[in-house]
Order: structure tokens, then C-alpha cells, then sequence
């Protein structure tokens, strides 16, 4: 594994590899001395040119536990502000020895272009490009469905929820995403991953909330969520943010006009009403942050079933995983995630 780019270069054996490794990272970080002392000496660098909360420092707490040197890089604040171009940048990381580079950026592909323009000796990784994938984000909803719904996985077998064996896939499990499709690279790389770990994946937007080429994707597609609710029974529903500052009205000059808030909350968004519809089992997801009140209501964002916040300390054991199989030598194979 050479660099993390996108769910759709990942195969089944990969993701389970991470997710396991991921579970072994977690299991470390319940004891009393969380650090590892496996990238000591190694250097991470996280370049930011867009805005994060949760990916930015759950990637600086990863690198953090795993002892490497981690270095922040906002664009805001930069030279970047004074027009200087991803290559120089690049060459300037490459000039203070970055051995992983964690790249978020508004463009789609700018994370591509740093690991294959021969710019860089650093993996890549990918932590969000404009509205085309968002990988690790991807895994850390995989690894909690995992986590959660073991014991549905398992046929109905009692098994604790955080017993789940290694090796395990998603096999069979329904996931309904909800919302924003359009501008969403969490949606983009969860129908990818799931698709690949054996999920059955349903979209759900209004029809201006779809890209083109939808279609394709390896997934179900409708405009109906209370249809959904009633007919796929998700194990898991994950809402999506409405990316207001993506569409027009908004001063972006984005590619959707933004709904009208009640009409899109009365017909996609998960009120109480539909949150009392899910199984017993079921579980709720945001990637976040949360529009509370318009994509999900604070019952369901609070509600016991919510996974929200836990999706956000997964994160910190997958993004581990990931560093620990770019940075540690553990590179049999060589090849691009
Ligand atoms: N889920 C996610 O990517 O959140 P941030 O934008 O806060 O990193």
C-alpha cells in the first residue's frame, strides 16, 4: 500500500485488512499508555485547504498515538494566500522530509496529482478532494457498522457488539444514504467501499440532489425516503449534510440550487416520526458536521441508536491503521490504495 486515494482502487482483502488492523488499534487505545511507538522518527504532514474539525484532528491524534512528528499545514495563513501552487508546496514539504502528506482539498484530484506527479517521495493520503472521495472517512463508517452490527452480520447469533472476528466483511447489510448526494464525496466513497465489502447500498434524494451518471454507481437509487424506510428496512442509515456553501444561492455559484429547508425536511430528513419506523437494531449516521433541524433532527442525532459520535473516535483507530500500513514498512505489495 503506496498511497490512499480513493475506495474505488480498494479491494475486499485491503478493506477487511484495514478495518482489522484498525480493530487492533482500537483495542490499544482503552489502556492506560494509549502511544505506540511505531512511526517514531517519521514525519506527517497535514495539508489543509479546506476547512475540517474531525478528519484534521483525528489524523493529527492518529499520527500523535503512533509517535511520528506531525506538522499542520493550513492553506489560510500560508503562502499559499500569496498564489503559490500546489507543486511548490509540494516541493517544500518534500524539501522538510514529509513521509506521509494527509491532503484535503476543494479540487477533485488534487490528491492524485501530489502522488503521481513525482513531486512528492510521500504517501498520500487522501482526507477529502471537492466532491469526489473522502476514503478514510469511508472506512471509519464501515469499521462502526462492523462494530455495531456484528451481531446482525452474524445471522442473529449472540456475539457482543465489539466482538467481531477478523476477517469480516458486510455481507447482506442494508445501508440507506440520505441527502446530498450530489455534492457528497462521503457518499461517493461509502457506495464504493460498501459495494466492495458486500453491502446492499440505497440512495436517497430528490432528483436535483443526484449527480449524473448515478446510474452506474453500484447501488439502488430512489427519490422516496419513507418508501425506503418501509421497503429496505436499513440496518443503517446515514444522513448526509446539505452543502449549502456548494450551491448556488449561497454565493458559491454551485451547480444545485439550495431546497427550500421545510419541504426538504418534511420529505428527506430523519424526524422522530421516521427515526420510531427503523428496526430495533438500527443505526444512525452523519459523517458531520450536522445541519441539526434540517437533514436530522436533534431527537435522532441524540437519540441511543445515534453513532455519530462514535463515528468520530473510530476514525482516530482507522486513520492509525492506515498511517501504520503506508509508514511502517509493512509494504509488501507496493501498491496505490
Ligand atoms: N466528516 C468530515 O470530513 O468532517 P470534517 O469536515 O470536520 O473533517
Amino acid at each position: 500500500m503506496r498511497h490512499l486515494l480513493s475506495t474505488q482502487d480498494i479491494s475486499r482483502d485491503e478493506a477487511v485488512r484495514i478495518l482489522d488492523t484498525a480493530a487492533q488499534m482500537a483495542a490499544t487505545q482503552g489502556r492506560e499508555i494509549k502511544k505506540l511507538p511505531t512511526l517514531r522518527g517519521r514525519t506527517v504532514v497535514n495539508l489543509f485547504y479546506e476547512d475540517s474539525t474531525r478528519t484534521r484532528i483525528s489524523f493529527e491524534t492518529a499520527a500523535k498515538r503512533l509517535s511520528a512528528d506531525v506538522i499542520n499545514f493550513s492553506a489560510k495563513g500560508s503562502s499559499v494566500s500569496k498564489g503559490e501552487s500546489l507543486k511548490d508546496t509540494a516541493l517544500t514539504l518534500q524539501a522538510m522530509g514529509a513521509d506521509a502528506v494527509v491532503c484535503r482539498h476543494q479540487a477533485s484530484g488534487a490528491p492524485h496529482l501530489l502522488a503521481n506527479a513525482g513531486w512528492l517521495d510521500a504517501a498520500v493520503v487522501n482526507a477529502g478532494d471537492g466532491m469526489h472521495q473522502h476514503p478514510t472517512q469511508a472506512l471509519l463508517d464501515a469499521f462502526t457498522m462492523r462494530r455495531h452490527l456484528a451481531t446482525h452480520l452474524a445471522g442473529g447469533a449472540a456475539r457482543p457488539d465489539d466482538d467481531v472476528a477478523d476477517g469480516t466483511d458486510l455481507a447482506g447489510l442494508r445501508v440507506a444514504i440520505v441527502g446530498d448526494v450530489l455534492h457528497s464525496r462521503v457518499a461517493r466513497s461509502n457506495v464504493h467501499l460498501l459495494a466492495t465489502l458486500g453491502a446492499h447500498v440505497t440512495l436517497v434524494a430528490p432528483p436535483t440532489l443526484l449527480p449524473v451518471g448515478v446510474q452506474t454507481w453500484p447501488c439502488d437509487v430512489s427519490f422516496d425516503l419513507d418508501a425506503t424506510l418501509r421497503d429496505v428496512a436499513p440496518d443503517a442509515i446515514m444522513m448526509l449534510r446539505v452543502q449549502r456553501e456548494r450551491m448556488s444561492g449561497s454565493g458559491s455559484g454551485g451547480g444545485a440550487f439550495f431546497p427550500n429547508p421545510l419541504e426538504y425536511t418534511r420529505k428527506y430528513g430523519l424526524d422522530p416520526r421516521r427515526l420510531a419506523t427503523l428496526a430495533p437494531h438500527a443505526i444512525v449516521m452523519h459523517p458531520g458536521p450536522m445541519n441539526r433541524g434540517l437533514e436530522i433532527s436533534a431527537e435522532a442525532a441524540d437519540s441511543p441508536r445515534s453513532v455519530i459520535v462514535e463515528q468520530v473516535g473510530n476514525g482516530v483507530a482507522v486513520r492509525m491503521a492506515v498511517l501504520y500500513l503506508l509508514l511502517s514498512g509493512d509494504n509488501s505489495e507496493g501498491t496505490t490504495l
